[in-house]
């Protein structure tokens, strides 16, 4: 299905001047309107209004740079609107069909002495609203050295924020969930991170979640973040206003830019439902088609990783020998000692094929496989991270051979610690040596400040250089899923070999200090609106302790809401993370990680407030079976599962994985049941969810 039409296409007989009447659209239901107009001076302002209420007030728009200014003194010479509803196909995903249905209001404006020239173009869909700014070839001028994005976004009261502190090169953080007014004391309580990467003051990260007393929910983003720095947002806590603050690079200069341009897509996904902030596909709908055209070697994923090791305090490392400050110059590593902690070892990474061949995991990904890691998190002065070349005790070619053998796929790692320039220059040599022994996928990092260049992790070259990543990857036919890589922005529909991205804090922090159970609550409503993330969920073993009596971190989760998150954190490229050696602890929760697919024909959001909880129903794109996956926060809850979902008629066996009457995440974690019941689209289940807690359900129709 397609259509097309052309509502109406004003070529204004003489330029509309500043204080004209303002131009309106509303989205294809009426459910939003937007209104933009020029202020007295010429400045762009828009605002939105939902159902009848003011969600963003009158708010400017522009651009400024060096060279020329774009927030003012501008006629309006065009209006163009547009009425699209068309459904396109992702190659993977939470749909096997997403519609795309909006009204678009694209305004040409002009300015003069001296002449600039910009496009404001508005979609106005029911879920929510994208505009974005197109710079045609100017008159005079042939680039832009950009400084500041004008973007407001004027909310109208003291709304609850769940957001994190703006920082330009991590988004590694606990959420907040604090309101205009008291957001200055809740950025004060972050100290995770190094303070040098803050921006200081009220600025926080998109996407950011907002709800307002009625409630409405606002998720505020960006799509399609390409040849850009990303967008942070500062806080004016008295006005209830942001705007947009573009990272900049160590000079200040936020972008290079070359006319013509244009810039992301500014988002925001509105709903008095917090379901349909869930459901939402605005962001990949903003996003170009995939531009890759035989896809078939594509492949949605579960994997189990040589990773877990390195957490657990076993002291294992990905680190082949500690004598390298006593060998600083030593390029032979088979002169350097093995410590003998090196899990990513040839018979080590053949027990975890054989676990995964055992039970039906695609991929196998080893880290700590390849020289440079020595000094890897502290120095990286004296090795260079060589991706071609192995530690002499990891037999390339052998565990290509043994993993062929038992129809598992290897995963390369890529760590950079950062220096991304240098991995730039490797890359075709890494990744021909990948293709050559048998890898199709690689997990990328970079950890730590960027070197040598002044860059930040989310300033337009790292943008860039990510990008360019996920499309020479594609050239060699490889997938990606980055980690500490900007915020994805729904890039993912075209190139759908970027498979997920981390740019969150995932797993790994449960082994340092632990994620609250409200975390997995509220990143499918903010971080995940971008793009899928390799959260890392199936971990059985939630305490530390077990390891090792000095280590007190903790997970904050119960073992089945592990089971959960698999639905809940959907994702094409999903792991299972814990040690083969806790998963044989409990074969039967196991069963639920084997049989669980990661590529859907449909979802239903069934319960979700954000933080709080979810409840989701998938549908498997290869089969006519149902999954369930419902989560709680750090309270008890009984999830109200409605199963009219299911076609009419038809019978089917829920295979229910849920918490024991007295599990909780932080006492009784592995507390867990399994039992079996009939539903069909009649039936509605009360399902409890102990503190910490989850459900998860296989849902199979019957003969
Ligand atoms: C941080 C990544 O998020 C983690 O998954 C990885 O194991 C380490 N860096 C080492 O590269
Ligand atoms: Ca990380």
């Amino acid at each position: 299905m397609k259509t097309i039409t052309l509502l109406s296409l004003i070529c204004l007989a003489g330029a509309l001047p500043a204080g004209a009447p303002a131009q309106t659209i509303a989205s294809p239901s009426g459910d939003l309107t937007l209104v933009f107009g020029l202020s007295g001076e010429g400045e762009p302002v828009y605002s939105l209004d939902y159902k009848g209420k003011r969600i963003v007030d009158r708010s400017r728009l522009g651009l400024r740079g060096d060279e020329r200014d774009f927030t003012s003194g501008f006629e309006i010479l065009s209006v163009d609107t547009l009425g699209v509803d068309r459904t396109w196909q992702p190659v993977w995903g939470e749909y096997a069909e997403i519609r795309d249905n909006f009204r678009e209001m694209a305004v040409g404006l002009r300015a003069s002495a001296p002449e600039r020239e910009m496009t404001l173009r508005f979609r106005l869909f029911d879920d929510g609203l994208g505009f974005r700014y197109e710079f045609p070839r100017q008159k005079e001028g042939s680039y832009l050295t950009l400084k500041d994005e004008a973007t407001e976004f004027n909310f109208t009261g003291d709304h609850t924020l769940f957001c994190i502190p703006g920082d330009y090169d991590t988004d590694e953080y606990l959420w907040s969930e604090t309101t205009f007014s008291t957001l200055p004391e809740a950025m004060n309580g972050y100290r995770t991170h190094s303070e040098a990467q803050r921006t200081g003051g009220n600025t926080i990260q998109t996407p950011m979640l907002l709800k307002t007393a009625d409630p409405v929910y606002v998720n505020v983003h960006e799509a399609a973040l390409v040849n850009y720095p990303a967008m942070l947002l500062d806080v004016d806590t008295d006005g209830h206003a942001m705007k947009a603050h573009l990272v900049p690079d160590r000079l200040g200069v936020a972008g290079y830019m070359q006319y013509p341009f244009q810039t992301p897509w500014r988002t925001l996904i509105v709903s008095d439902d917090a379901r349909d902030i869930l459901s939402s596909q605005l962001i990949l709908n903003l996003n170009e088609p995939c531009a890759i055209e035989d896809t078939s070697w594509i492949k949605p994923m579960k994997f189990m990783g040589v990773w877990w090791e390195m957490f657990t305090g076993h002291q294992k490392t990905w680190a082949y020998s500690d004598d390298y400050l006593a060998k600083p110059g030593i390029t032979d590593y088979t002169a350097l000692t093995p410590n003998g902690r090196h899990p990513a070892n040839t018979d080590n990474v053949k027990r975890y094929i054989d676990f995964a061949a055992a039970h039906g995991i695609e991929g196998v990904l080893v880290e700590g496989w390849n020289e440079g890691w020595e000094d890897w998190a502290s120095y990286r002065k004296n090795r260079q991270f060589l991706f071609d070349k192995a530690y002499p005790d990891f037999d390339v070619e052998g565990l290509h051979e043994y993993a062929r053998s038992k129809g598992v796929k290897l995963i390369m790692h890529h760590e950079t610690a950062a220096n991304a320039a240098d991995y730039a220059l490797q890359l075709d040599r890494a990744f021909q040596f990948m293709k050559d022994n048998g890898y199709d996928a690689v997990k990328t990092g970079y950890v730590g400040a960027i070197i040598p260049r002044s860059e930040h992790h989310t300033s337009q070259w790292m943008v860039d250089h990510v990008l360019d990543v996920a499309k020479r990857a594609a050239d060699y036919q490889i997938m990606v899923d980055s980690h500490e890589a900007p915020r994805p922005t729904g890039l993912c529909r075209t190139w759908p070999n970027w498979l997920a991205q981390e740019s969150a804090r995932g797993g790994e922090f449960e082994s340092m200090g632990g994620n609250p159970p409200s975390h997995t609550a509220l990143l499918p409503f903010t971080r995940l609106k971008g793009g899928p993330m390799d959260y890392t969920p199936g971990l059985f073993e939630t305490r530390l302790s077990y390891y090792n009596e000095g280590k007190d971190s903790q997970a904050g989760t119960t073992l089945a809401r592990q089971l959960a998150l698999y639905l809940t954190m959907p994702s094409p490229m999903q792991m299972a993370c814990d040690l083969p050696e806790n998963y044989e602890r409990f074969p039967d929760a196991f069963r639920f990680i084997e049989d669980v697919p990661v590529d859907w024909r449909d979802s239903r959001y069934l319960e979700a407030e954000p933080a709080r909880y979810i409840t989701v129903a998938r549908q498997d794109k290869h089969s006519d079976d149902w999954y369930v996956g419902a989560i709680t926060d750090d309270k008890a809850r009984t999830a109200l599962i409605d199963f009219s979902f299911l076609p009419e008629g038809r019978q089917y066996e829920a295979t229910v994985y849920e918490d024991a009457p007295d599990a909780d995440w932080k006492d009784n974690p592995q507390a867990y049941r399994i039992r079996k019941v009939k539903v069909d689209s009649g039936t509605r289940l009360s399902q409890y969810l102990a503190p910490g807690g989850g459900a998860a359900m296989r849902v199979v129709p019957l003969p």
